[in-house]
C-alpha cells in the first residue's frame, strides 16, 4: 500500500491505496465522489472526466498514486453552494442531457475547453469534446449549452 495525499474539491484526503488503484476508483470508493462515473473499460467514453490541477483527464486512465500531492476537481466541486457553475446552468437550460450518464464528464470537459478557449466555434467545441461520448446522442444541445456558457461567462467578465 502507498500513502497519498490528494486535495479533492477543496478538501485534503490522506489515504493508503494500492499502487494499481485507478483515480476514478479512489474518487468513488475511497473519497465517496460518486458523481464521477465509469462508463467503459477502454478509456473511451469520458464519463469519468475530472480536472487534475486544472487539466481535463479521464480519471480511469490515471492511477490514484499519480494524483499524490495534486488537486482534483470533480463535478461535485463545481457549484458555488446552491449556485450552479455557468456550464452546469447552461446544460440545464439548453436541455443538454437525456439519461445524464455522460453529463458529469461532458461538463468537466466543457469547463476545461472554455478555460483554454473562452469563445470557441462550433467546430472547436465538437473537436474539444470528441473524447466524450453520449449514448443518447444529445450532441446538438450539448454544443448549444457550451456556446451558452461561453456567452454567460463573457457577459460576467
Ligand atoms: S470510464 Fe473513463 S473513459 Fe470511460
Ligand atoms: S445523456 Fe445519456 S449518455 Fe449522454
Amino acid at each position: 500500500m502507498t500513502r497519498i495525499t490528494v486535495t479533492v474539491d477543496g478538501t485534503r484526503y490522506t489515504d493508503e491505496v494500492e499502487p494499481r488503484m485507478l483515480l476514478v476508483q479512489y474518487l468513488r470508493e475511497t473519497v465517496g465522489k460518486t458523481g464521477t462515473v465509469i462508463g467503459c473499460d477502454t478509456s473511451n467514453c469520458g464519463a469519468c472526466t475530472v480536472h487534475l490541477d486544472g487539466q481535463s483527464v479521464k480519471s480511469c486512465s490515471v492511477l490514484a498514486v499519480q494524483a499524490d500531492g495534486h488537486e482534483v476537481t470533480t463535478i461535485e466541486g463545481l457549484a458555488d453552494g446552491d449556485r450552479l457553475h455557468p456550464v452546469q446552468q447552461a446544460f440545464h437550460e439548453q436541455h443538454a442531457l437525456q439519461c445524464g450518464f455522460c453529463t458529469p464528464g461532458m461538463i468537466m470537459a466543457s469547463c476545461a475547453l472554455l478555460a483554454e478557449n473562452p469563445d470557441p466555434t462550433e467546430d472547436e467545441i465538437r473537436h474539444g469534446l470528441e473524447g466524450n461520448l453520449c449514448r443518447c446522442t444529445g450532441y446538438q444541445n450539448i454544443v448549444k449549452a457550451v456556446q451558452a456558457a461561453a456567452g454567460a461567462q463573457a457577459a460576467a467578465r
